[in-house]
């Protein structure tokens, strides 16, 4: 037997607002045919009045609590990926927690951007393995719509608002049973001056809208994916063909299908949900692996690998089990 960190439900949650191409088309110098051809995205959901980065994701949260049928004051450590908390502080995982009415355990966000999710897994999987916790609740959500410049029509189209979360335990499971076996995870801060944010409280005491050179994050993108892919197929000891699910950062369907065809994945592994929600950073791992999850595309036993690339760089990948 391994004691190893088991995903027992998912969650999601999207605003209510729906934003097609076409009625941004309206507003800045675009169409929808332009962003469908180079990006995948069809629609986008964006934060309205009284949703917050908090409200999406206590209300993914409560999702996955539910679809884990278990009671919220068992759970002893909340991490929240976010790069648009609602607050600078206090954490807005403490929000959460306070919502749920989790028991005094641990609760803290943690930033790393559209990797954010995958980070935060990782995190949490450690701190179940090692005993400092038994039952996580693993959270992305985001309101990018908010750090937007919505007159830069290379960034603006490009991003949606929501929240996806994971129940995560720590038990004893058999050598072929579920559970997270590898992650890998991987900065690289030389590139930051390619997806940042121009503000911040430290620095000019402002929120800051989001900046990006779209073609040189993308060729970074698709080398580091694929890099970091293939040496988690190759520490677990599985080859490409094992792989179920590929459930990756939606960012670009065009970046999707470049990077499962490098690691030799067929497109028809990969769970797609660009088209519907667009990037929505550290939410969208966990948005589509509840999408997948709740279709009945993904099963108990199957082999999935999540990975995601954003700001810093940052980067990584997770084999689990489900
Ligand atoms: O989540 C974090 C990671 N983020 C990513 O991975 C994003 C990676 N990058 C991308 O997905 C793509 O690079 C973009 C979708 C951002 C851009 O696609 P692209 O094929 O790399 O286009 P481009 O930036 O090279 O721009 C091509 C043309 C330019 O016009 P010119 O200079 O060729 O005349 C742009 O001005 O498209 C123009 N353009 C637009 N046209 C219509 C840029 N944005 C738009 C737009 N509508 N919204």
């Amino acid at each position: 037997m391994t004691l190893r960190a088991v995903i027992r439900g998912t969650g999601s949650a999207l605003p209510a607002r729906v934003v097609t191409n076409a009625e941004l088309a309206q507003t800045v110098d675009t169409s929808d045919e332009w962003i469908r051809e180079r990006t995948g995205i069809a629609q986008r959901y964006i934060a309205g009045d009284g949703e917050t980065t908090g409200t999406l994701a206590t209300a993914a949260a409560r999702a996955a609590v539910d679809a884990a049928g278990i009671d919220p004051q068992t759970i002893d450590l909340i991490i929240l990926a976010t790069a648009t908390p609602d607050r600078t502080f206090p954490a807005t995982a403490t929000s959460v927690q306070r919502a749920l009415g989790c028991g005094g355990g641990i609760a803290f966000d943690m930033q790393a951007v559209c990797s954010g999710f995958v980070y935060a897994l990782a995190t949490a999987e450690s701190l179940l393995r090692t005993g400092v916790a038994r039952r996580a609740l693993v959270i992305g959500a985001e309101t990018f719509s908010r750090i937007l410049d919505w007159e830069d029509r290379a960034t603006c189209v490009l991003f949606g608002d929501g929240a996806g979360a994971v129940v995560l335990t720590a038990e004893d499971v058999a050598d072929e049973g579920p559970g997270i076996l590898c992650a890998r995870l991987h900065a690289d801060g030389t590139h930051e001056d390619l997806l940042y944010v121009d503000g911040g409280p430290s620095s000019t005491g402002t929120v800051g809208k989001l900046r990006m050179a779209g073609r040189e994050v993308f060729r970074h993108a698709v080398h580091n994916l694929a890099t970091v892919l293939e040496d988690v197929i190759g520490s677990a000891g599985i080859t490409a063909d094992a792989i179920d699910w590929i459930v990756p950062h939606q960012a670009n369907a065009r970046i999707l299908s470049a990077t499962a065809r490098k690691i030799g994945v067929p497109e028809e592994r990969v769970v797609v949900t660009v088209d519907r929600h667009a990037n929505t950073s550290a939410a969208s791992v966990p948005l589509a692996l509840d999408a997948a999850v709740r279709d009945g595309r993904v099963q108990p036993g199957q082999l999935v690998l999540l990975e995601a690339m954003g700001g810093g760089f940052t980067w990584g990948a997770i084999l689990l089990r489900m």
